[in-house]
């Protein structure tokens, strides 16, 4: 009965053993997981649109193949994380849709124009440097095909965030015009990575329930001050100003502070009026009609497959 397996089920928590797919779970628990999943593996494949407008403008072919590799492996992961929530029991073209209606998020920052190559290093460098902060977290979430394909990805993401980083810096030691647009990306791009840790824990709508669940291991406020505390010093290698004048390391928390985040403006991109927000959606379901003969030549092939089957 119910209290059984919910006992068992807080038992498997509680001693941090996986939760897999075809264990009894809460609906609630089943249900924040499709949120979460779903959403993260929408971000992977809509972030492919901002870096994929620099491939066939790379300064050279070293960094086109470079770049080339990075959004392919951004695919991957997308396509890894819907096959991890398909576990869930919910199916593809119902993920596809909650994306193409709005009713599903994804991050924030890729509503955000690409306007110069060095934005290509700042999203390598801050985005997936947040994007490594958050997963290497989420190795340690309770839902078994979730932590795997964490583990999986976060193989993957050091390459994404020390290729962005080596763009940046070749730009700040070069000329002063190369670090002023190695400056302009970076002063563009900060306050969007810190928000892609979320809302603060008073605010955090979810933050509660998925850390009893385990879902969540750090909250959104001690993963971005993780974030905060390790490109810091980074900026200064780079040699470029501060994006934050507030920024300044206060020995007795040892922690940088830093000023507050634009929270109307996080709130206005979630919800849909983000610059890129409506380009966003609009590129992906012309791709997605594009790819529909695919789709109906593996039905196709599926059908001939199992009439030989029947025969
Ligand atoms: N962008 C869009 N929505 C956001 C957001 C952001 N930056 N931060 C929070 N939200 C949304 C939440 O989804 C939630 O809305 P919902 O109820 O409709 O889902 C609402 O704001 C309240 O936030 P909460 O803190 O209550 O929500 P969570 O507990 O889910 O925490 C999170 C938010 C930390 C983003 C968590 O969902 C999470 O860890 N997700 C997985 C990480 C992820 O999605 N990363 C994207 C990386 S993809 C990427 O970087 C590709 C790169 O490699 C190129």
């Amino acid at each position: 009965d119910s209290a059984a397996e919910q006992a068992e089920f807080d038992r498997k928590i509680a001693e941090e053993q996986k939760i897999e797919p075809t264990d009894w779970m809460p609906d609630d628990y089943r249900k924040n997981l499709i949120r979460q999943m779903s959403q993260h593996a929408h971000s992977e494949v809509i972030g492919m649109q901002p870096e994929g407008n620099w491939i066939t403008r790379a300064p050279t072919l070293r960094r086109k193949a470079v770049l080339l590799a990075k959004v392919q492996d951004e695919a991957g992961h997308g396509l890894y994380l819907y096959s991890a929530t398909e576990t869930l029991g919910i199916s593809r073209s119902e993920l596809i849709d909650a994306l193409q209606t709005g009713k599903a998020k994804y991050a924030s920052i890729f509503n955000y124009p690409t306007l110069s190559w060095a934005d290509v290093g700042a999203i390598g460098w801050l985005v997936d440097g947040a994007a490594i902060v958050n997963q290497i977290s989420l190795q340690r979430t309770s839902y078994g095909p979730y932590s795997r394909a964490m583990i999986r990805i976060c193989k993957e993401e050091s390459f994404h965030q020390r290729q962005g980083y080596e763009i940046m810096y070749a730009l700040a030691k070069g000329t002063p015009e190369q670090k002023q647009m190695a400056q302009d990306a970076m002063n563009r791009f900060w306050w969007p990575s810190l928000m892609m840790f979320g809302p603060h824990d008073s605010e955090s709508a979810h933050s509660g329930r998925s850390m009893k669940w385990k879902i969540k291991r750090q909250s959104n406020d001690d993963l971005r001050q993780k974030f905060i505390d390790q490109t810091v010093p980074q900026i200064e290698v780079l040699g470029l100003e501060m994006p934050d004048p507030e920024i300044k390391w206060n020995e007795e928390r040892g922690h940088y502070d830093s000023g507050e985040i634009n929270w109307e403006e996080f709130y206005q991109v979630i919800n849909g009026s983000g610059p890129c927000n409506h380009q966003r959606i609009k590129h992906h379901k012309a791709a997605h009609d594009n790819g529909e003969w695919v789709r109906e030549a593996v039905r196709a092939y599926r059908a001939k497959q199992n009439q030989k089957a029947a025969e």
